[in-house]
């Protein structure tokens, strides 16, 4: 039996940072379910979809090839035979990311995949449904948060660190917003497991995150 660990929180909690973190110093497969969904957004904006058109959108998803690879341990999201790895991190993408993975074809495509591989290999996997809908036998499950305040500050050292511009104001409307689509949505909701652990990492560093986590897979 592979040994799984989910990882549920908003969007700029830490979760890939940590996920990642706690996969190299265990020896389990970080797997990024965000980027599935983000790669599937880079279609539909290439094709001009709109984002509230769930008939073109459902249809679509049969054209749609999503898979993931590994080279030197970090994933790589294959879109259709095209590594994509590079071009799902912007704003536009995650939103309509957030936007898209409302609706059911998307999802139960993405879910599939993703309980595919964890079935076979000892698994990290981040998302918003991983505890609850993904994983629900998880070994271990954890809900990863921050304030608002908190995460649109990190986002906004980070872009400027790239020598990016940006607007924190902006930023934390966007997360707002982000979370509040993310955790209303009807099929599956950011929400926590009733078993899950909640860590809210606001006022800890990276390492007291991976170590409580890695506690709690002993
Ligand atoms: O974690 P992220 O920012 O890369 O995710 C982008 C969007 O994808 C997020 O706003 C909602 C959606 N998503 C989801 O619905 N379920 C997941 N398991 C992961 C992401």
């Amino acid at each position: 039996m592979a040994f799984n660990v989910a990882i549920d929180g908003p969007a700029g909690a830490g979760k890939s940072t940590i996920a990642k973190a706690v996969a190299a110093k265990k020896g389990y497969v970080y797997v990024d379910t965000g980027a599935m969904y983000r790669a599937m957004a880079l279609y539909f904006l290439r094709e001009n979809i709109s984002k509230d058109d769930e008939a073109k959108i459902s249809a679509s998803v049969d054209n749609i090839k999503v898979s993931i690879k590994y080279e030197d341990g970090a994933q790589h999201v294959i879109l259709n035979d095209e590594d994509v790895t590079g071009l799902i991190r912007t704003e536009e993408v995650g939103n309509m990311a957030s936007a898209t993975s409302v609706y059911s074809a998307v999802r139960t495509k993405l879910v599939a995949l993703q309980q595919e591989l964890a079935k076979t290999t000892d698994v990290i996997m981040d998302g918003r449904d991983i505890g609850t809908v993904v994983l629900p036998n998880a070994d271990v499950k954890v809900f990863l948060t921050a304030s608002v305040a908190c995460r649109a500050k990190r986002r906004f050292d980070e872009l400027t660190a790239k020598g990016v511009e940006a607007d924190f104001d902006q930023i934390a409307k966007d997360i707002e917003e982000r979370d509040y689509r993310d955790s209303h949505r009807e099929i599956s909701p950011l929400k926590q497991a009733d078993d899950a652990i909640l860590v809210d990492s606001s006022e800890m560093t990276i390492d007291e995150v991976v170590n409580t986590i890695i506690d709690l897979c002993k």
